[in-house]
């Protein structure tokens, strides 16, 4: 059986769009493991759009790897991801032909799902461009679903309709281990909150099973590579990362593996950070409603609703509590947290004893209210027992 947790690893897509070949995922994949990201959890190794030729093999039917792209052809890819001790992804697409323009699987779903269990394929991700408009999108995710099912390996199936056709309803039931809730993330702070800030009100629909997907992680791009767009800063990127754990979001790095400063993989190894998205009761987070966000000089700024700083709460197993707060401000906040609001009560006599997962500093037992002062873009994130 696959985990049950959001599953991680690394996706070309971001920055090597076009440009892949077998070099460079045989270095991404030496780098996964030196760097020590394999063992901190991040198994999957993804080759998205783009690897394949123009057209299907006129004889076989299937789908033929690109042969200057990858001479020696996709198992002999998949043997070498392996022998890393790691698992070997590719990508397709439900409609006529994938986004990028390449052979896809609609009405193949069967020989194609054939093929890549002969690749070796543990992951396939699942595109939704040039669907015949006749063809409803669960059936579609439905026939790709039998068809892992029928190909005789375990195979992660996930799923990219970027939130179309309210796929939250459906997808679980298709088979799908996560989900594509959005569109296309670049490396800008304003598309990853977008991204976020869309997600609040679904993230009771990613549960262990199948997880919204908030796409793949921009950290260490620095604005380089096919989705670059303007770059983000570190700050940015620990908000990011901080985020996509509390969200129970799959964890699937698109920077430049190959490339990754020490202070990039020290982010994403944080252990703290990594308990709370592979936390295995997976429940969602919530958002925590602070009657008023507050200017850092203490005046009221924003009603709680459309709030641009915010406080998400999430429950973990053995009576752990993840609690984050993050400014999407362009400039400080103050970030008001009653502790009412997620339902430990002054009453009850209980706070929070509270570590900082990026310090590793333990600040003690907080009770009641308390606030912090976010710089913009920043974020604080805390891994909290409940205790008296
Ligand atoms: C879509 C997906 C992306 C990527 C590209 C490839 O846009 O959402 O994640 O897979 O297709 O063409």
């Amino acid at each position: 059986m696959l985990s049950r947790t959001p599953p991680m690893g690394f996706n070309t897509w971001n920055t090597f769009g076009e440009d892949i070949n077998d070099k460079v995922v045989r270095e991404t994949a030496d780098a996964m493991v030196d760097l020590g990201l394999r063992d901190a959890g991040y198994e999957y190794l993804v080759i998205d759009d783009c690897w394949s030729e123009r057209e299907r093999d006129p004889v076989s039917g299937r789908i033929i790897a690109d042969h200057i792209k990858f001479p020696d052809g996709m198992k002999a890819v998949g043997d070498y991801v392996h022998s890393k001790g790691l698992k070997f992804g590719m990508y397709s697409c439900a409609g006529t032909r994938t986004c990028a323009n390449y052979p896809s699987s609609f009405d193949h779903e069967f020989i194609d799902a054939e093929t890549f269990a002969e690749f070796g394929v543990d992951f396939l991700k699942y595109d939704y461009c040039n669907r015949p408009a006749h063809h409803h999108g669960d059936l579609l995710y439905r026939k790709m679903g039998m068809a892992l099912k029928a190909c005789g390996r375990d195979i992660l199936f996930s799923a990219c309709n970027w939130g179309a056709d309210d796929v939250h309803n459906w997808i679980r039931s298709t088979g799908a281990h996560m989900y594509r809730s959005t569109g296309d993330i670049n490396d800008s702070f304003p598309s990853m909150r977008d991204i976020v800030c869309s997600q609040i009100e679904y993230l009771p629909y990613s549960a262990p099973g199948c997880f919204n997907d908030i796409d793949m992680l921009t950290i260490g791009m620095y604005g380089k590579g096919n989705v670059g767009a303007g770059g983000c800063n570190d700050t940015e990127y620990k908000t990011q990362f901080a985020i996509w754990c509390m969200f129970s979001a799959p964890l699937m790095l698109g920077g430049d593996i190959r490339t990754f400063s020490p202070e990039t993989v020290k982010l994403v190894t944080n252990k703290d950070l990594i308990r709370i998205n592979q936390d295995e009761e997976g429940r969602p987070a919530f958002q925590s409603y602070s009657w008023i966000t507050r200017n850092a000089d203490g005046s009221a700024a924003y009603k709680a609703s459309g709030d641009k700083a915010k406080v998400f709460v999430k429950l973990l197993s053995d009576n752990e509590v993840a609690v984050m707060f993050v400014n999407f401000d362009d400039r400080e906040r103050r970030v008001d947290f009653y502790f009412e609001d997620m339902g430990l009560p002054v009453a009850s006599g209980y706070g929070l004893e509270m570590k900082d997962v990026f310090t590793g500093e333990n600040i003690g037992v907080k009770k009641d209210f308390m606030y912090r002062n976010i710089q913009a873009h920043d974020c604080e994130c805390y891994l909290c027992k409940i205790s008296k």
